[in-house]
């Protein structure tokens, strides 16, 4: 294992250089503040891999092909691999649980099964079974929550690893109101953070996020012990969840009658900066969004999500105006889905219902550079820019009979990506490449 901060160059692969042909989209800036107009397509577009890295993009005919070996993905859309900037890899097995709301769909399903990864073996099975879910829908790069056992944690870096993923991982921190076999202490939580943190963060691709669950299953000494550690390994990343229903909203108020706000508790404990990813962040005042805006921390959107456990509908175009930054995120098992192209389509929907109609451009930015800014790795992953890891995922726009019909008569690239959107899974998915190797 090597020490931290030489993940910035990711790991060299060896082999013949690569070009890699199709329709491409560049972002140029992002399209949710400065319009469709910053997402540049190239009909004849082309990528040059080098060493797992993006060397070149550009249409075809400019970049330089001396020495490559061609890869011909003829009308498919080449875009970077999807980021899904929060998930629970520990609740793979129990998703789609029937209903209920929040705290009883925590008791009922979801602690339960995060139980079951005391069992090393059950988690690496889950880990390399999540690993090829994600991959299957495209997804190369994700921000996910363990359990409270170490071993969960190595479990997922171990399967990542495996595949030359990049990913941020953390031990969820418990100390109360979760059954006894979740429940750690301050101590416990911070030690098993501290080492795992040692053995990961910059160990090849692999990012840490130190992860208190949330404020209702964290004491005040407990989240302040983590704040503690981020503040002794500030480049790690911070995840956790807030204001994701009414009801948990109303305890948070309960258990920290000092505190002004859901938001507030996390701040006091200093677990509030660059960094930190809260997870939903739904029901919001206007002083928390102010923090937010001021502190540089960033917001997981979960639509699948929102609608599945009933919590509400996100006000992303809003927060994003206030220079939050916001991802897109699975949230599975509370989420519905492990495909980011159906992850896109509820934020449409949720947008929608709002009065807002989010361009393509927008969703397709929010499930790559979106959610690799909000985990701090967009150099590495979430775009195709030159410098980039080769991490990409090659989109097939007729993947079905009634995708094909639709995008028959399509004008341009959105009209022609739109329906895949909206009604793809992963049989859209063609092709993905990590660090430039086909997986
Ligand atoms: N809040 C605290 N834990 C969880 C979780 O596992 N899923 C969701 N959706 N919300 C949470
Ligand atoms: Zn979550």
């Amino acid at each position: 294992m090597t020490g931290r901060g030489q993940h910035e160059k990711g790991p060299v692969v060896a082999g013949k250089a690569k070009l890699v042909c199709g329709q491409i989209l560049i972002a140029e800036g992002n399209p949710l503040l400065d319009g469709p107009g910053v997402m540049r397509h190239e009909s004849d577009g082309a990528i040059r891999i080098e060493n797992g890295r993006i060397t070149a993009v550009g249409r075809a005919a400019e970049i330089d092909a001396a020495d490559t070996e061609r890869v011909d993905h003829g009308r498919h859309l080449i875009l970077p691999g999807f980021v899904d900037c929060h998930m629970h890899y520990a609740q793979t097995g129990m998703i789609a649980s029937w209903g209920k709301r929040l705290i009883d769909w925590l008791n009922s399903y979801t602690f339960p099964e995060e139980a079951r990864f005391s069992d090393p073996a059950y988690a690496r099975e889950v880990a390399a079974r999540t690993i090829d879910l994600k991959l299957a829908h495209g997804t190369t790069s994700f921000a996910t929550y363990c359990t409270s056992e170490r071993v969960s944690v190595d479990a997922i870096f171990e399967a990542a690893q495996a595949k030359g993923m990049a990913i941020a991982a953390g031990y969820t921190a418990m100390d109360r109101n979760v059954p006894e076999a979740l429940m750690d202490t301050p101590e416990a939580a911070y030690e098993a953070s501290e080492a795992l943190i040692g053995a990961w963060h910059g160990n090849g691709r692999a990012r840490y996020a130190i992860t208190p669950r949330f404020a209702p299953t964290s004491t005040r000494p407990q989240l302040e012990k983590l704040g503690a550690l981020w503040a002794a390994h500030p480049n790690c990343l911070m995840q956790t969840h807030l204001s994701e229903q009414v009801d948990e909203i109303a305890w948070v108020r309960d258990l920290f009658p000092d505190s002004r706000n859901y938001l507030d508790v996390y701040d006091a404990a200093g677990l509030l900066g660059k960094g930190g990813i809260f997870g939903h962040a739904i029901h919001l005042e206007d002083g928390e969004i102010d923090r937010l805006a001021e502190t540089g921390a960033s917001i997981a959107h979960c639509p699948t999500s929102n609608t599945f456990i009933g919590s509400g509908l996100f006000d992303l175009v809003g927060l994003t105006a206030r220079g939050i930054p916001v991802g897109l995120a699975t949230d599975t098992g509370g989420g519905s889905s492990f495909s980011m192209l159906r992850t896109m389509a509820a934020a449409y929907e949720i947008a929608q219902l709002r009065g807002q109609a989010l361009h393509p451009s927008a969703l397709l930015w929010l499930a790559t550079e979106g959610s690799a800014r909000v985990m701090h790795m967009a150099e590495e992953v979430g775009t195709l820019a030159p410098g980039s890891m080769a991490d990409l995922v090659v989109l097939n726009l007729a993947s079905t009979d009634d995708i094909a019909q639709a995008t028959a008569s399509a004008h341009d690239i959105w009209e022609a990506v739109f329906p895949t959107i909206m009604m793809g899974d992963d049989r859209a998915i063609a092709q993905v490449y990590v660090a430039g190797e086909a997986v």
